[in-house]
């Protein structure tokens, strides 16, 4: 069976090679990949062109006897790839667009929120600055600014004070510094507590809770500096009770997927609730991603025990799945992940740098190289994004994980790298 995962990131690297690792599996495809992630000899791209379209990937993905196919990222959830390949009778793990705009639109899913009575924090929307404005001179904070459209991680801003608030309104209503996304914004209530990710795979009927995650947004250790896309993550997290997980699908995963059901917009594929636990246990949404998170995924898909492949074939063909023991489905071990970032990120990420690792890096068990913002120059890596590569491991304790990443890490350079040191503290 030959299988297809969308997508170039970190995430996608870690679910195309949970994929791999199936018997069932003869090849995974990726598009567009990058070129770290192609060293793993079961993982190959779909195409060197670049389509320009979808129904120039769909025809590809027609010559190529794919079983089914899995988006990693938003951005072509919110474009529609997956109501393009269904409607060609291709089997695809992903929201429609519509079920999607929970992710695509951060103001229509509160409102979805508030009518399903789903627990998050308040908020008001603006598309006008002096409006905005206006509310903030009067406004408590800190407070908490999002774009309302996809923004890479960069479209969430925490304000101390209306001082600081101002030019954040300013960039995104006046300057549209994030462009079409940011120029209607939310200003939203400030909570604090615990954060996680609370991460499910569903077709609607049968939904598999994946472990807790918590990952980590501000750029520098100590959670200092800009928001980012994430720059380390773990699992399990050991601050939640023992029927956290049911109460969660109960409370927030079922009402979500009933309230799109009832909108005519059934959501099958990987829904995120990012959540926070407040000091009095209460749990409200932060918000949700249609898909696994980035870099959670690295250390989920390590996590996982079962075969991948054998879950998402039942659930794109309706079969069996009631069958899977969900405890079983998981290593008990603990997984962290970090990652490493290009100088510069999040704002201008320098590019070019040669990538250099220590040749036994390859042979580690339980501790492996998830590839982001890479390429290939005169036959070697070079950096190209952001996030460049995340290097994540497995141990019987956090303790053990966590030193068995940063190690890894230790082993890999380039001009310019910078991470977090404080991941699983
Ligand atoms: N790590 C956060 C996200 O994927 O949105």
């Amino acid at each position: 069976m030959n299988v297809l995962v969308l997508g170039s990131g970190g995430r996608e690297h870690a679910i195309a090679w949970k994929l791999a690792q199936s018997p069932e599996v003869k090849k995974v495809y990726v598009y567009p990949g990058n070129s770290g992630m192609f060293i793993d000899s079961k993982l190959e791209p779909l195409s060197r062109k670049v389509f320009t379209s979808q129904v120039a990937l769909i025809n590809e993905v027609k010559s190529k006897e794919i079983e089914f196919s899995i988006v990693g990222p938003e951005q072509y959830l919110v474009e529609g790839v997956v109501d393009s390949f269904l409607s060609n009778g291709l089997k695809i793990i992903g929201p429609t667009k519509k079920a999607a705009n929970l992710e695509g639109s951060k103001a229509d899913a509160k409102t979805f929120m508030l009518k399903n009575k789903i627990p998050t924090a308040g908020c008001k929307v603006f598309s006008s600055f002096e409006k905005a404005n206006l509310y903030a001179k009067q406004l408590k904070f800190p407070a908490v600014i999002k774009a309302d459209g996809l923004a890479a991680g960069k479209g969430v801003f925490i304000a101390d004070s209306y001082i600081a608030a101002k030019p954040i309104l300013e960039d995104l209503l006046l300057k549209k510094k994030i462009g079409n996304s940011g120029s209607k914004i939310l200003i939203e209530d400030f909570i604090v507590g615990r954060e996680l990710s609370f991460i499910v795979l569903t077709n609607g009927k049968f939904t598999l809770p994946f472990p807790c995650s918590q990952d980590y947004k501000r750029l520098l250790s100590g959670d200092n500096g800009p928001n980012t896309g994430g720059m380390g993550a773990y699992s399990p997290v050991d601050f939640i009770e023992e029927n956290f997980v049911s109460h969660v699908i109960e409370t927030i995963i079922d009402p979500v997927l009933r309230g799109l059901e009832a909108e005519g917009n059934p959501y099958f594929g990987f829904l995120y609730a990012g959540l926070m636990i407040e000091p009095n246990g209460e749990l409200k949404v932060l918000e949700f991603n249609c898909r696994l998170g980035d870099p959670e995924a690295q250390v989920l898909m390590m996590k996982m025990k079962g075969d991948f492949f054998s879950l998402c074939r039942g659930l794109v063909n309706n079969d069996v799945l009631q069958a899977i023991n969900h405890e079983d489905f998981w290593y008990p071990d603990k997984v962290t992940t970090v990652v490493a970032a290009s100088k510069g990120y999040p704002l201008k990420p320098e590019q070019g740098n040669r990538i250099l690792i220590d040749d036994s890096f390859f042979d580690e068990k339980d501790t492996k190289i998830f590839f982001s913002g890479v390429s290939e120059k005169e036959d070697s890596l070079v950096t190209s994004g952001g996030r460049v590569l995340s290097v994540t491991s497995m141990a019987k304790t956090m303790k053990l994980a966590r030193a068995s990443a940063y190690n890894g890490l230790g082993r890999i350079s380039f001009d310019g790298m910078q991470f977090r040191k404080d991941i699983a503290l």
